[in-house]
C-alpha cells in the first residue's frame, strides 16, 4: 500500500522546521513514516513553530495525520518506552531512519549505544543491522565530543548531515532554507523531490 517505510525521530535540537517538512514529504510520496518525538523536542516545537502536539503518543498521531492529510496508517507514532514497537527490534524495523533535528545529547546516546528510551534503541538498531541511519545533528560550534561521536557514527556507516544549508540557490525564504536540507535527505533515502534544483541541473525549478 505505501511506496516505502521510514523512521523519522525528533530530537531536542534547533531545527524542528526540517522534521516537519520532511514528514509532509514523505506522506506526500506515500511513504509511511514511524515517527517518535522526544520530551525536549516537543518544548522545542513550542518554541519554533506554532505547533504544540499532544501528549499522548495516539493523540500525536491523528494531530499529525491532520496536521499532513496523511492516509489512515500512514503516520504511526511511538512513545518513548513503547518498546514493542517495530522500530525496536531488527526483525521488523524500517530500513532507513533519520534524526532530525538531532540533538548532542541524542547523537552521544547513539554513539555510546545507550538505548534508553525508544529512539535511541531504534538508531542502536540500525546500526547493529547495518541499516540506513540519517542524523542531522545542529550545534555551533561543535566541541570535540560531538566531533569525536560524528566520527565514531560516520564510521560505522551513519551518515553525518548537519543542519547547514548551503546559499548557492539564493534562498528568498526560511523555506528554501529548510527545503535544501530537506532535499538532501530525501535524496539519501532515494525518495523523489523536487523541492531544490540540482547542482549543474537546469531542467528543474
Ligand atoms: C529551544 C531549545 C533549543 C535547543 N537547541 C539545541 C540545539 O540546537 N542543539 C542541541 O544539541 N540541543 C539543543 N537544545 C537542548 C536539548 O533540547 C537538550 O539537551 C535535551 O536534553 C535534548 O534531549 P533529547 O535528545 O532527548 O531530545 C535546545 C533546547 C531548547 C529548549
Amino acid at each position: 500500500m505505501f511506496n516505502k517505510r521510514v523512521t523519522v525521530a525528533l530530537t531536542g535540537a534547533s531545527g524542528i522546521q526540517y522534521a516537519l517538512c520532511l514528514i509532509e514529504a514523505l506522506v506526500k510520496e506515500n511513504v509511511q513514516v514511524f515517527v517518535m518525538i522526544s520530551k525536549a523536542a516537543h518544548v522545542v516545537m513550542s518554541t519554533e513553530t506554532d505547533y504544540k502536539l499532544p501528549g499522548q503518543a495516539a493523540a500525536q498521531e491523528s494531530a499529525l495525520q491532520d496536521m499532513f492529510s496523511a492516509k489512515p496508517d500512514q503516520i504511526k507514532v511511538f512513545g518513548k518506552e513503547q518498546w514493542f514497537a517495530p522500530v525496536a527490534s531488527g526483525s521488523s524495523s524500517p530500513a532507513s531512519m533519520v534524526v532530525v533535528p538531532c540533538s548532542t545529547g541524542c547523537l552521544s546516546a547513539i554513539a555510546t549505544g545507550a538505548s534508553n528510551n525508544l529512539i535511541e534503541r531504534a538508531a542502536d538498531v540500525a546500526l547493529k543491522e547495518r541499516r540506513q541511519l540519517i542524523l542531522v545533528p545542529r550545534e555551533t560550534p561543535y566541541s570535540e565530543i560531538h566531533l569525536e561521536h560524528m566520527l565514531k557514527l560516520t564510521r560505522m556507516g551513519a551518515v553525518i548531515m548537519p543542519a547547514s544549508p548551503g546559499f548557492y540557490h539564493k534562498p528568498q525564504y526560511i523555506d528554501d532554507l529548510i527545503n535544501f536540507i530537506v532535499a538532501r535527505i530525501l535524496d539519501h533515502l532515494g525518495v523523489q523531490q523536487k523541492m531544490v534544483k540540482r547542482w549543474g541541473d537546469s531542467t528543474l525549478k
